[in-house]
């Protein structure tokens, strides 16, 4: 059952990737999909709402009349639901109609809805008694999970009252993503990565998660969230976890959670004091964004004019223990950047003698490891090697090695992670004292910027750019600069 099935959420992610599933033959031939929303329609609304959804992957002249047929099979999986979500009666006849379709069922609940509605629609989900059907019941829950570590207690309190641990599964997209999945292989299959992977030879880490499209749409629910809590907190934090975080002892969803706790307990807590030395925001201003001229952030529809909300965010950590101590992990993301990309790049220290100074610069940069997220999956080391001819000149070459074969193009991360929440395997599921260790690290961060909206002008950046300049700032002791490429 999706709540919030005519959102956005619903249109890009869910149903594409319950649309991939049919065709891989992974949905149960019984399974049923319930959309609940607001909107008085019918169900044949409703199937022409999915069917737009999903036109660019189902082409309708080139359909042969097997995937006509596995469309058709799609389509009469869904009921449509009307009801709004504070409106009891809704839950209690959706309710009603299932016990009567079918006596014995397992439920998901997706909440693919705003965190403002999340209590209204748990609490209703339980006073209707829809959370305790007489098969199994599921329910996933979208991040921000909270705006803050108190709010995050207090949903998790509420979640408790109606659901087991064992039954939520609290999604964070991108530990889906195939590239994210495939750290853990490259770390902890290859001893050649993993032996160097500590403060010994790594210089720095730099994790950008660039967008190059807006809020699309969105101010409705983006206003209130901001960059901190719509992707710092949750899925660049999730991010540094992975790269960070000591093999676990099995492939065990528990025994891969403590270990990225044991990572984000470890993160030094940023002074209340020094907030502006290790946190930097900014929003989007006019400008040109892939050669399209683009409007700021203050000018997209239904934004407040007068809104203090951060598009972007960058960020320095420092991970207190064995392996990191020293070594800072720079977090980076926005909206109206100048690139459509994701990547994590590893910096290497610089060998301890400098035998080949005179040789031409190239020679005195470090190397770097540039583990490319999307669009390409891939991984780009770059070394330096002598240079052919008579001298002893060096130059960098770089080793290229891509994830996908040309004709793969991976899954998305919703693909993954919906069939994992059938088959009831949380490991890429976050666990509450993630959570409450991300909101730890970013809760002091979020109440500075409150009182600094008071008194001070909100940061500027050009869309089209890489974010304000005062970003630069927080790379002062290297001078390597961030990584754009
Ligand atoms: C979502 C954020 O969680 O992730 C969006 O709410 C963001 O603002 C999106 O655009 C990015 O995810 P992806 O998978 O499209 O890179």
């Amino acid at each position: 059952m999706i709540f919030g099935a005519t959102g956005h959420l619903t249109a890009t992610k869910l149903l594409p990737a319950l649309f991939h599933l049919e065709n891989a033959g992974r949905l149960a031939k019984n399974m049923t999909i319930t959309a609940f929303a607001r909107r008085e329609w019918s169900l044949a609304q409703w199937q022409q709402h999915v069917s737009e959804a999903l036109k660019d992957l189902v082409n309708e002249k080139t359909r042969t009349p097997q995937q006509k047929k596995l469309f058709a099979q799609f389509l009469n999986r869904f009921r449509y639901h009307q009801g709004s979500f504070d409106d009891l009666p809704a839950y209690q006849r959706l309710a009603n109609d299932i016990h009567c379709e079918s006596a014995c069922i397992h439920t998901v609940f997706y909440l693919a809805i705003k965190p403002t509605v999340f209590a209204t629609v748990i609490k209703n989900l339980a006073l209707a008694k829809l959370n305790q059907p007489c098969g199994a019941s599921r329910i996933v829950v979208e991040k921000p999970f909270g705006e803050d570590l108190k709010s995050a207690r207090m949903l998790n309190k509420l979640l408790h009252q109606s659901f087991q641990e064992e039954q939520i599964y609290r999604i964070d997209h991108f530990l889906g993503k195939e590239m994210v999945q495939n750290l853990f292989v490259f770390r902890f299959a290859n001893t050649m990565i993993e032996s160097l992977w500590n403060r010994n030879y790594i210089d720095h880490v730099q994790i950008t998660v660039a967008e190059s499209m807006g809020i699309e749409n969105r101010a409705d629910y983006y206003d209130q969230t901001g960059a901190l809590r719509d992707m710092v907190q949750n899925h660049l934090i999730q991010l540094l976890a992975v790269i960070a975080m000591e093999p676990p002892a099995s492939w065990d969803a528990d025994a891969l959670r403590d270990e990225k706790v044991k990572v984000l307990r470890s993160i030094r807590a940023i002074p209340k004091n020094a907030v502006n030395q290790f946190a930097i925001r900014g929003q989007y201003a006019t400008g040109r964004v892939e050669g399209n001229k683009s409007i700021g952030y203050l000018q997209e529809k239904d934004v407040p004019k007068d809104s203090t909300t951060e598009t972007f965010a960058a960020i320095k950590f420092y991970v207190d223990n064995w392996r990191w101590s020293g070594v800072p992990f720079y977090l980076r993301t926005g909206k109206k950047l100048a690139k459509q990309t994701s990547f994590i790049a590893i910096c290497f220290k610089q060998p301890p003698q400098q035998l080949f100074h005179e040789t031409p610069l190239e020679s005195i940069c470090p190397n770097w490891m540039m583990l490319s997220i999307q669009p390409e999956k891939s991984m780009n080391i770059e070394i330096h090697a002598k240079q052919p001819g008579l001298g002893m000149e060096t130059h960098v070459i770089k080793m290229d090695a891509n994830f996908l074969n040309n004709n793969e193009h991976g899954l998305d991360a919703y693909h993954t992670l919906l069939l994992d929440v059938i088959e009831a395997d949380r490991s890429l599921f976050i666990r509450f004292d993630e959570v409450e260790m991300a909101w730890q690290v970013i809760d002091p961060i979020l109440r500075h910027w409150k009182i600094k909206n008071a008194s001070n002008p909100m940061p500027t950046y050009r869309a089209g750019s890489w974010g304000p300049k005062e970003t630069n700032q927080l790379l002062v002791d290297n001078s390597y600069g961030w990584r754009n490429d």
